[in-house]
């Protein structure tokens, strides 16, 4: 049931993974700005597969396809370890040079927030991760603190910087972000168009 959820908005869709999103998903955790930047990705389509299949039998886990409204993938993002209260969100790797990260996040945390009545959402970053640290701290996550060599990544311990939102402040933050999820949405929707007219744009279309 969890694994048939989408929200929509601002040019955007979050839906959720399919099987035939493996070659996607593969290509798009071995981009080189997410090498180092998410946990180790599936070697190859396969093993994407296998572990999507994994994923199939979690209830307490949604992983989405981020895709324009014509249905072009961007991106994906997804929710686990989710209890009544609260869940963690990760895996969030957008395709470089879409404007479509912004415009992402409003559908998404209503979904959690509104949707799945969380209460909080808590996300780890790699703290030599500055760009989405801070964008983080722009969208209005807290730290909450970090945990040394809390994980090993490209066969390196990373330090990793815990950081959470509360339901409470999303309604302001939701505010604050619209101004610019709305500019966004435009470009969005230009890029979809030039994307449609050269699809060597959206790589895997
Ligand atoms: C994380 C990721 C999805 C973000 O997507 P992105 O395309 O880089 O994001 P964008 O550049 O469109 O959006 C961020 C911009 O919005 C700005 N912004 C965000 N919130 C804002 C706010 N409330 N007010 C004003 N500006 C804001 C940021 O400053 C940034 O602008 P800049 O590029 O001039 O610095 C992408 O960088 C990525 O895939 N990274 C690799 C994987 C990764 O690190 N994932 C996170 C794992 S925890």
């Amino acid at each position: 049931m969890i694994h048939t959820i989408v929200a929509e908005g601002f040019g955007i869709r979050h839906r959720p993974v399919r099987m035939e999103d493996a070659p996607f998903l593969f290509w798009l955790r071995n981009l080189e700005h997410a090498k180092g930047k998410v946990g180790d990705s599936a070697a190859d389509v396969a093993s994407q597969e296998a572990w999507i299949e994994a994923y199939f039998e979690r209830e307490n886990d949604c992983y989405f396809v981020i895709e324009t409204a014509c249905g072009v993938p961007v991106g994906a993002w997804g929710v686990y370890d989710m209890t009544d209260e609260s869940a963690e969100i990760g895996r969030w790797i957008m395709q470089p040079k879409t404007p479509a990260a912004i415009p992402s996040i409003i559908p998404g945390m209503d979904l959690v927030f509104n949707e799945f009545g969380l209460h909080s959402l808590r996300t780890k970053v790699v703290s030599s991760n500055r760009r989405v640290i801070l964008l983080d701290r722009q969208i209005g996550f807290k730290e909450t603190h970090s945990e040394p060599a809390a994980q090993i990544i490209g066969g390196k311990p990373v330090d990793l910087i815990h950081m959470e939102m509360k339901s409470e402040d999303w309604p302001q933050i939701r505010k604050n972000l619209m101004p610019m999820a709305l500019m966004l949405e435009v470009q969005v929707r230009k890029w979809e168009q030039e994307a449609a007219r050269a699809p060597h744009l959206s790589s895997v279309l």
